[in-house]
């Protein structure tokens, strides 16, 4: 979604307002604006557009560095009221132009507030939500009241979601800014202080932060941070804790990668390694409290590709320890499912940034009715995790290309443990065995690093553009391969543009066997294991109505390529997991492909990395 930048202190601010900026433009990048405030007069540029291209500044950037100014705050947004152009561009500002506001969220009830404050002799210029903003607080001043309360005043008339930060040119020296349900932390330098909507944004300046919750106001000088409850105006300032954030900030540029997706793709061997060592022992205590717990079923909900790696979870669960677990999408659950959720349910949420709006309600739901709430996530102090009653941490460092990879294996080898130790103490597995799997997860960071190869690449990169301008993939799959044709048609789609569907292998006969003609490209996941001969049928079946079949495969498999038009070979790794290995070529031919095609994989068009509206 949108992203939020304050900066006060003795530097100049909009440089380093634009630097966060660029660091969260993986929040949203359809336009981007900054104001500042120097000698009692607020300077706003903004417009539609990227801040860089190609690694390189754009023009927009270039405005947006000149402004004047110590204090000031930026935003980068993901439009979802009004198009994206320079009117709806934040900042937005009151009739005057003395107060300056930035916002991410959604404000339900702002066509109310905008009549009202129109009655009352408003000028808006946008079709933003946002806009009512500046104007609550230009018409609380007004009465009278003090740009703290009147800030205090326009926040507790917002009914929504937001993370929303203001200046005003009668106290030049303060940044306000307030949360509910959209992210915002506070970082603390020596005689400057920041805002942003996450610690990424702003890691290479300070990694001292404190994360807002919801319901608290903060005031931002250059000496001093104050956090108050919004409905008390208590100073909880105390109360929080200062988070001292370990991530090296070199890791969030793109290391001679072209772009961060790559990158992280290469980061999988590293992220998957870590996440099996350090989260170990507390995955082993998880499962033997959940065995004691006596839960009848888990039900693990998430979106997107967290979803797939849910799903992954679910058939290495099922298979290994034998219980039942329910994958749902967590928009769906939040509405209908969730009234199947008591106290003998354990709900495990994957989030990768744990702000994403659906996922989020779908725990708070859960919880209303007594069931035990697991958080899986990459993001330390993140939402989700001040909300559920035990985190596990993926340990794939920050991920911001907007198409997940390294967070989703990681997050696969997190689920494997917990199925592998679920397993142990459930009787349905021997130590013997499970430690031969444990043997298994060990061995996938080095499979991971072969099929990261130079070769490898250059044969999926051959491959994306040989394929570039087919409009319309299929991707096959049973068993674990079913969720890997899921996260590769995702994966696919969304960078390439080109439209992919993922089917059970088993349903082509029931309907989308009438699509596959001449030269539809389908992928086909090929795992050996108890549906492997079946697969073979379901590659036949297409390849015998003209389809172009790409098939994923172990690498001592030597009966596929009679089959197939192409073999993306892998090393051998147990069905069970095969997930974490068989999805990586085909993020890599998705990148490959989307570059082809002219299109920058790190931004896709209409997407944002973090989903923190509904
Ligand atoms: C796709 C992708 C999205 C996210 C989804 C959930 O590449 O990244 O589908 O997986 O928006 O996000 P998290 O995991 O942050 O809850």
């Amino acid at each position: 979604m949108c992203g939020i930048v304050g900066y006060v202190g003795d530097r100049d601010a909009a440089p380093i307002i634009v630097d966060a900026l660029v660091r969260l433009e993986y929040r949203g990048y359809d336009s981007a604006g900054v104001a500042t405030i120097h000698e009692g007069k607020l300077y706003v540029a903004k417009d539609a557009g990227k801040l860089t291209e190609g690694g390189e500044p754009t023009e927009l950037q270039r405005k947006l560095r000149s402004l004047p100014g110590k204090i000031g705050i930026g935003h980068t947004r993901w439009a979802t009221h009004g198009d994206p152009n320079e009117v709806n561009a934040h900042p937005h500002v009151d009739c005057e132009e003395r107060i300056a506001v930035v916002h991410n969220g959604i404000i339900e009830n702002f066509m109310e507030l905008r009549e009202e404050l129109e009655s009352k002799g408003h000028r808006f210029v946008s079709d933003t939500d946002t806009e009512v903003v500046p104007h609550l607080i230009e018409e609380g001043m007004k009465e009278g009241k003090s740009f703290f309360e009147a800030f205090v005043e326009a926040v507790r008339k917002l009914e929504g979601s937001y993370a929303v930060a203001a200046i005003c040119v009668d106290e030049p020296d303060v940044i306000l800014a307030a949360r509910k349900e959209s992210p915002l932390v506070v970082g603390l330098g020596d005689g400057e202080n920041f805002l942003a909507s996450d610690i990424p944004a702003i890691l290479p300046e300070t990694n001292r932060v404190i994360p807002i919750d919801d319901g608290e106001i903060v005031v931002v000088r250059k000496e001093e941070v104050k956090i108050l409850d919004a409905n008390t105006l208590e100073d909880v300032t105390g109360s929080k804790e200062v988070q001292v954030v370990e991530e090296d900030p070199h890791k969030l540029e793109r290391g001679g990668y072209p772009h961060f997706m790559l990158k992280e793709i290469h980061e999988q061997p590293e992220a998957v390694a870590k996440t099996l060592t350090l989260e170990r022992e507390r995955l082993f205590e998880m499962a033997e409290e959940l065995v004691k717990g006596d839960y009848s079923r888990l039900c693990i909900v998430a979106c997107g590709t967290s979803y797939h790696a849910g799903l992954g979870g679910k058939y290495a669960t099922e298979m290994i320890a034998r219980f039942p677990v329910d994958v749902q999408i967590a928009s769906e659950f939040r509405y209908v499912t969730k009234n199947l959720v008591d106290e003998d349910t354990l709900v495990l949420a994957i989030s990768q940034s744990g702000e994403t709006a659906d996922t989020l309600a779908a725990v708070r739901e859960a919880k209303e009715r007594g069931a035990t709430t697991i958080a899986l996530t990459n993001v330390v102090g993140s939402t989700i995790t001040r909300e559920v009653d035990h985190v596990i941490y993926t340990h794939a460092g920050f991920e911001k290309a907007v198409a997940a990879t390294k967070t989703y294996t990681a997050q696969l080898a997190a689920l494997y443990l917990l199925a592998v130790e679920l397993g142990r103490h459930m009787g349905e597995i021997t130590d013997s065995e499970a430690e031969e799997y444990l043997r298994e997860l060990e061995s996938v960071p080095e499979k991971l690093e072969r099929i990261l190869s130079w070769e490898m690449e250059r044969e999926l990169a051959v491959m994306g553009g040989r394929y570039k301008e087919r409009p319309n993939w299929f991707f096959i799959g049973r068993g674990p391969g079913y969720p890997t044709a899921m996260e590769g048609a995702l994966k696919l789609k969304e960078i390439t543009y080109q439209h992919a569907e993922a089917y059970p292998a088993g349903e082509l006969k029931h309907g989308p066997l009438a699509l596959i003609e001449e030269g539809v490209p389908v992928v086909a996941v090929v795992q050996p294991g108890g549906v492997y001969e079946k697969m073979l049928a379901n590659v036949e079946e297409v390849k015998a109505r003209g389809a172009t079949v790409i098939s994923v495969a172990d690498e001592s498999d030597d009966i596929v390529e009679e089959h197939s038009d192409h073999v993306i070979r892998v090393p051998s790794i147990t069905e069970e997991f095969s997930p974490i290995v068989y999805t990586v070529p085909l993020q890599v031919l998705a990148y490959y492909m989307s570059v082809a095609r002219g299109i920058d994989p790190d931004y896709p068009r209409n997407l944002a990395k973090s989903v923190t509206v509904e």
